[in-house]
């Protein structure tokens, strides 16, 4: 089946929809975007998706796009044209097109270009990862400082997964000044005894949806949550890892840089931890 994209407005076969190659997306990775998990055919934490979509436009000078109804409707009627059951919608806003190259930002009143496409992953959230966890590797956070904002430039990022292609492994875990940031593109976790422990939010970075959640249901479950930065040599020595994100839910890590995390095998807080999330975004999903 032809997947269906949406371009400025229109839906239309992906082999059809183009942008312009003056789109300051394309020229200045002068975009930003969110990635909304879809399971059960429903949009899971779209108000969080939403939210953070305007907060990464405000800091970026941007105006929104078209009204949050109007956005909910498209994802919903990507859903439905491309009858996904389970997988991802990738929603994409830049700052248009001016119709020429140039460092200044254009006209506030440019429109800007707005895409979205449905990926379907049917075993998305029975995904044989979660059942052997990630194993992943340390590398230098070479990415800007404002990791808060859900910008498209994404090259650090892919070349961090690269490295771990490389290295035979998942991912790469981001060091800065000592401690780990976060995942390639995920956020990251300990656990020791009954304590979550995951840096705090701040710049350095991304505020992510999964982790609100995974974070109020362990409250819920009464495990303490405590908000730190982390050494990899902790996280070695801690029970378990693990790391989130709206394309992993809920994913243990099980060995980082050559050593194994606990008993080197999926702990039972994560797993704990992802049936939860499953079970509560599936019944909250929209
Ligand atoms: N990435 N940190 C980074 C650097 C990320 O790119 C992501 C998400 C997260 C987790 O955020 P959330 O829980 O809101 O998905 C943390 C998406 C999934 C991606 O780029 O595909």
């Amino acid at each position: 089946m032809t997947r269906t994209v949406y371009v400025n407005g229109t839906y239309l076969p992906e082999h059809e929809a183009t942008v312009s190659i003056f789109d300051r997306g394309f020229l200045m990775a002068d975009g930003v975007y969110e990635v909304t998990s879809v399971l059960d055919g429903k949009l899971i934490d779209f108000d969080g998706h939403i939210k953070r979509l305007h907060r990464s436009l405000s800091e970026l000078d941007m105006a929104a796009p078209c009204s949050d109804d109007e956005l909910i409707a498209m994802h919903r009627e990507l859903v439905r044209l491309n009858n996904i059951d389970q997988g991802m919608i990738y929603l994409q806003v830049t700052r248009g097109n001016p119709g020429d190259r140039s460092f200044v930002f254009p006209s506030a009143d440019l429109p800007p270009t707005i895409v979205a496409f449905t990926q379907d992953i049917p075993n998305l959230a029975d995904a044989p990862a979660a059942k052997t966890g990630f194993r992943v590797i340390s590398i230098p956070d070479l990415r800007w400082d404002r990791r808060d904002i859900k910008t498209v430039q994404l090259l650090y990022p892919s070349m961090g997964k690269m490295a771990a292609k490389k290295a035979g492994v998942d991912d790469s875990w981001f060091v800065e000044d000592g401690a780990v940031t976060e995942g390639t593109s995920n956020n990251a976790y300990i656990v020791k005894g009954n304590r979550i422990i995951t840096r705090a939010l701040s710049t350095d970075i991304l505020h992510g949806i999964t982790r609100v959640a995974v974070l109020r249901f362990a409250a819920e479950a009464q495990f303490e949550v405590e908000e730190r930065p982390f050494t990899i040599e902790e996280a070695q020595g801690a029970d378990e890892a693990f790391s989130t994100a709206a394309s992993i839910f809920v994913m243990p890590v099980v060995e980082i840089d050559g050593k194994p995390v606990g008993t080197g095998k999926p702990g039972p807080v994560a797993q704990r931890l992802r049936e939860l999330y499953l079970d509560e975004m599936r019944k909250a999903a929209i």
